[in-house]
């Protein structure tokens, strides 16, 4: 299975901020909000990743994370030279995803829940149709929101609606076959002009194909696309990292507990970032 990380929009939620610097960039309390959508796909096993970026910024992404070879990751950028929707990055990343099954997750979703490696592990298995989540918000509108029969099933999802017919949204996280390819080819753009990415969901649950998890009720998830979500989030993370002393997101604990790299590399990891407690706890594991 191939990832995707979605890095590629204006941030204008967050201007003047992110005029100067991609919303992925911004720090997200102690580490770059990239972080976390890139150890949510290290999480799910998955270790060839594409970084969808907006046009004319790759650089900094490069210097952050270079080809990903210091993490045992294979790691390539491409931008999105016109932003035209979530659902674009299966065309941006056709080339990329080849035959493969692919986990999509959007630069500015965080996710944490000490059962979440389990969840994406078991969602990274599954061969054939998607997979998308599912959690209940106080306010949905802004959000993709299932629609539930009686027994439970999801029958729909919709885009942002006025009037919710439930609480539980979409977060920015999916996983698909092959087929989402072709799905996204022969999408229209919604309203607001977009290939949107609840077209692709519903396209797949038309198949009943779409399998809709629930998250697991402790999960903590942020769309940090705003100055408050941002603060908010990073608000949580440090709290969690105080009260567990371990680390949310961190790419190079994830790395080396898959194997994926050595003792050494780590300690060289941390050593290089020794000035901070970051560094002093790559060291420390
Ligand atoms: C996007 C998706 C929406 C999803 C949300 C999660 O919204 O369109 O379905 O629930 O991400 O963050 P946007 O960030 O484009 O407003």
């Amino acid at each position: 299975m191939k990832g995707i990380i979605l890095a590629a929009g204006k941030g204008t939620r967050l201007y003047p901020i992110t005029k100067p610097i991609c919303k992925p960039l911004l720090p997200l309390y102690d580490k770059p909000l990239l972080y976390y959508p890139l150890a949510v796909l290290m999480q799910a096993g998955i270790r060839e990743i594409l970084v969808i970026v907006p046009p004319d910024d790759q650089f900094p992404f490069e210097k952050l994370l270079g080809d990903g070879h210091s993490l045992g990751l294979s790691l390539s950028y491409r931008e999105q030279k016109v932003q035209r929707g979530i659902a674009d990055a299966f065309l941006v990343g056709e080339e990329f995803i080849g035959s493969d099954s692919v986990c999509l997750v959007l630069g500015d979703n965080v996710f944490y829940s000490p059962t979440l490696s389990a969840q994406l592990e078991q969602a990274g298995r599954s061969r054939s149709g998607g997979t998308v989540f599912g959690l209940p918000v106080e306010d949905p509108r802004p959000f993709g929101v299932v629609e539930f029969d009686q027994s439970g099933r999801a029958i729909s999802i919709e885009e942002k609606p006025q009037n919710p017919k439930s609480n539980f949204i979409v977060p920015g996280l999916y996983f698909y076959d092959n087929q989402v390819v072709g799905i996204a080819r022969h999408l229209t753009p919604s309203a607001r002009g977009e290939l949107e990415i609840t077209s692709v969901n519903n396209a797949y649950l038309e198949r009943g194909e779409l399998s809709v998890i629930p998250l697991d009720p402790d999960t903590v998830w942020f769309d940090a696309g705003n100055a408050d979500s941002l603060l908010q989030a990073g608000c949580a993370i440090r709290e969690i990292q105080r009260k567990s002393g371990c680390a949310v997101a961190c790419p190079e604990q994830i790395a080396f507990e898959q194997g994926w790299i050595g003792r050494e590399q780590l300690r060289a990891i941390g050593e290089s970032l020794r000035m901070t407690h970051y560094g002093q706890y790559l060291l420390s594991l």
